[in-house]
C-alpha cells in the first residue's frame, strides 16, 4: 500500500451486516490504527443516509469503513470531513474512469444523472471536537444487474465496459483518502471548500427541488460551513438542510 497510514491494517471479511456497523464495535472494544480499513466482500444490511438500506451484489462491489481520529476537528466543522472524503472519493473514480465524476449534496457520487456510490460517516463527538470517525463507502463496481427500487444506480463496469480487481480498487482509494485526509489535517478549509463547490452536481445550474409537497426551482449557489445548501429561489437566497430538500432528477 502506497500510503502513509491509510490502509496499512486490513480487516478483510467475507461477510458481515455493514463494515460501519463492525468498525463502531470495533472502536468500542479497542482503539486501531489510524486508518484501519474494514472491508467486506458481502454485506448483507448496509447502511445508506437516512436510514436507508445500501443493497449490493455479494464479491462485486466496494463495501468499506475507514477508521479516522480527526480530534484536530472542531465538532462545528464536520462538514469538512464530508467535503474531503467526498473529493478522494470523485478523484479516485475518476482515476479509473475517463468521464468526469460530480458530487451531489451533501456526499452522493454521481456520474451524470446517475448514482455511482454513497458515502455515511459516523463522528463521535467528545467535548466540541471529533474523537473518532467512521468513513463508510459504497462503490458501485463490477454489479450490472440493480434492485428495482433503487431510482438511477450505476457502477464503473457499465460506464467503462472494464472488469475491476477489488483489491486493486482499494489500494487506489486509499491513496485519494490519505492525499485529502491530510489537506485537512493541516486545516485547509478554503481549499477543500473550493475543490468541493466547483464538483458539486448540478452547481450553478437552475433545477427543480422538492421540500415536502412543494416544487421549488432554484440555482445551487454553494453550500455554507454548517453543510447547507445555498440556493437562490424567486431573487432571494436560501439555505436548506440535509433531511429539508430533495433534488427532482
Ligand atoms: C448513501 O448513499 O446513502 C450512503 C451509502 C453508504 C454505504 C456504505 S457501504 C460501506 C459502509 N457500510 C455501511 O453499512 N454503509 C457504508
Amino acid at each position: 500500500m502506497d500510503t502513509l497510514f491509510i490502509g496499512k491494517n486490513i480487516v478483510e471479511l467475507e461477510s458481515v451486516d455493514s463494515t460501519n456497523n463492525y468498525a463502531k464495535e470495533l472502536l468500542a472494544k479497542e482503539k486501531p490504527l489510524e486508518g484501519t480499513i474494514i472491508f467486506a466482500h458481502e454485506q448483507h444490511t448496509g447502511r445508506g443516509q437516512m436510514g436507508n438500506a445500501w443493497k449490493t451484489e455479494a464479491g462485486k462491489n466496494l463495501t468499506l469503513s475507514f477508521i479516522l481520529y480527526p480530534d484536530f476537528l472542531d465538532a462545528d466543522k464536520q462538514f469538512y470531513l464530508n467535503m474531503a472524503i467526498s473529493l478522494a472519493v470523485k478523484d479516485f473514480c475518476e482515476s479509473v474512469l475517463p468521464d468526469e465524476i460530480k458530487i451531489k449534496w451533501p456526499n452522493d457520487i454521481y456520474w451524470h444523472d446517475k448514482k455511482l456510490g454513497g458515502i455515511l460517516i459516523e463522528n463521535t463527538i467528545n467535548g466540541s471536537r471529533i474523537s473518532s470517525s467512521v468513513v463508510g463507502i459504497g462503490i458501485n463496481v463490477n454489479q450490472e444487474e440493480f434492485d428495482e427500487a433503487l431510482p438511477n444506480p450505476v457502477s464503473l463496469l457499465q460506464i467503462s465496459n472494464f472488469n475491476f480487481k477489488l483489491s486493486n480498487l482499494i489500494e487506489g482509494l486509499s491513496v485519494f483518502i490519505e492525499k485529502y485526509y491530510l489537506q485537512l489535517r493541516q486545516l485547509h478549509f478554503n481549499f477543500l471548500d473550493k475543490g468541493y463547490t466547483v464538483a458539486l452536481y448540478r452547481y450553478q445550474q437552475t433545477h427543480e427541488f422538492k421540500k415536502g409537497e412543494q416544487i421549488l426551482r432554484g440555482e445551487i449557489n454553494g453550500v455554507a460551513k454548517d453543510g447547507k445548501l445555498i440556493l437562490h429561489c424567486n431573487g432571494k437566497e436560501s439555505r436548506f438542510g440535509f433531511k429539508e430538500i430533495e433534488f427532482v432528477i
